[in-house]
């Protein structure tokens, strides 16, 4: 075990905190980490052929490719695949999200904008508004935008026609679509968690792409720690790249890795501290569950749609946290993995639970 001082501690906080400031991970970083071909891809592969049939047919024909909508929990690579058909088409690709569109208007605008061909990329599709909604079926089915000008009796729809795009929707939460938006969807696909051996690929790649030296025991630690995840995966390795820098280290192998990630507080199955918290506050504040999202997300001060989005899908995928008609239960494996003794709550009744 390596001491390490107090500056070097806060140089390397300093550079968590900075990262975790800048939203998205690394803001630029994580750009030039973005895979930009099929080829580059790693996993995803049977999507990566559907959608690949999909290009070259249409490309044949001459036509622009159906609407797409991408599902699955954040971090594997919707973004990135909806850049990757852009780009294997040769169009250009506009990008903005549903809650971003606010306004028919600058909605409007956004499809009077396009070119034929172009992709119109709508991250988290399912938080659109209503009335966007309604302006988006005929633009999808037909290539219409129908404009309503004026108010009252006086009123008068025109109807414009939209170059012919295509649009690529991503959710996390394809439930939370309408069924007339989801059916206008000419293919639907989801993404799935990786496996441990690609996420090793994914950072043998990333640590090319960053010039630093992982060895194949650095690599299975990071991999282990990454929740299947790319984002995370790419996210800690610059985390342990930063601490191997500051000590000097050549390369990175399981030692670094673990000193480094025991440091930010991740611990080996990859649950960060809000992780943990969440389980606790589950197991000993409302004796392990059922308790409902809403209680929860009060009860460690974190927005619902966080952790739906950001902790849940994991915590599940584990089989930590289970959801329940009446909420959510921590599961016997959750109190083994936190050291906590497991009480089986489902035969208590419900006011037994709260004491
Ligand atoms: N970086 C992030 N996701 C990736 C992926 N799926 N393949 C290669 N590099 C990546």
């Amino acid at each position: 075990m390596t001491i390490i001082n107090s500056t070097e501690i806060d140089a390397v906080e300093k550079s968590i905190v900075e990262s975790r400031l800048n939203g998205k991970e690394d803001g630029n970083l994580d750009n030039t980490l973005r895979p930009r071909s099929f080829a580059e891809y790693i996993g995803q592969d049977k999507i990566k052929k559907n959608l690949d049939i999909l290009i070259r047919a249409a490309k044949k024909r001459k036509e622009p490719i159906e609407h797409i909508l991408l599902y699955g929990p954040a971090g594997l690579g919707k973004t990135t695949l909806a850049n990757i058909i852009a780009k294997e088409m040769g169009v250009n690709i506009r990008t903005t999200s549903g809650p971003a569109i606010e306004r028919v208007g600058d909605f409007g605008s956004i499809l009077t904008n396009l070119q034929d061909g172009d992709v119109l990329f709508i991250d988290e599709i399912h938080r659109l508004n209503k009335v966007i909604e309604e302006v988006l079926y005929p633009a999808m089915e037909d290539f219409k935008l129908d404009i309503i000008i004026g108010k009252g009796p006086s009123a008068r729809t025109l109807q414009l026609d939209l170059p012919k795009f295509t649009l690529i929707g991503a959710t996390t939460k394809l439930g939370s679509l309408s069924n007339p938006l989801r059916n206008r969807f000419g293919a639907t696909h989801r993404l799935d968690f990786y496996s441990q051996g690609e996420i090793k690929k994914i950072l043998g790649r990333s640590a090319k792409i960053l010039g630093v030296e992982v060895d194949d025991t650095g690599m299975e630690k990071i991999a282990s720690c990454s929740r299947f995840t790319p984002r995370v995966a790419n996210r800690l390795l610059k985390r342990v790249r930063d601490f191997s820098q500051i000590k000097n280290h050549k390369s990175i192998d399981s030692a670094v890795a673990q000193e480094a990630l025991e440091m930010i507080d991740v611990d080996h199955i990859g649950l960060e501290p809000t992780d943990r918290h969440l389980l606790i506050t589950v197991i000993e504040k409302f004796g392990g569950g059922p308790v409902g999202l809403n209680t929860l997300a009060a009860a460690i001060s974190e927005e619902i749609k966080t952790i739906e989005d950001v902790y849940e899908p994991y915590l599940m995928q584990i089989g930590f946290l289970a959801r329940t008609s009446r909420g959510r239960v921590a599961t016997e494996n959750a109190y083994e993995h936190l050291g906590i003794k497991y009480s089986n709550n489902q035969d208590k009744p419900l006011h037994q639970l709260f004491h």
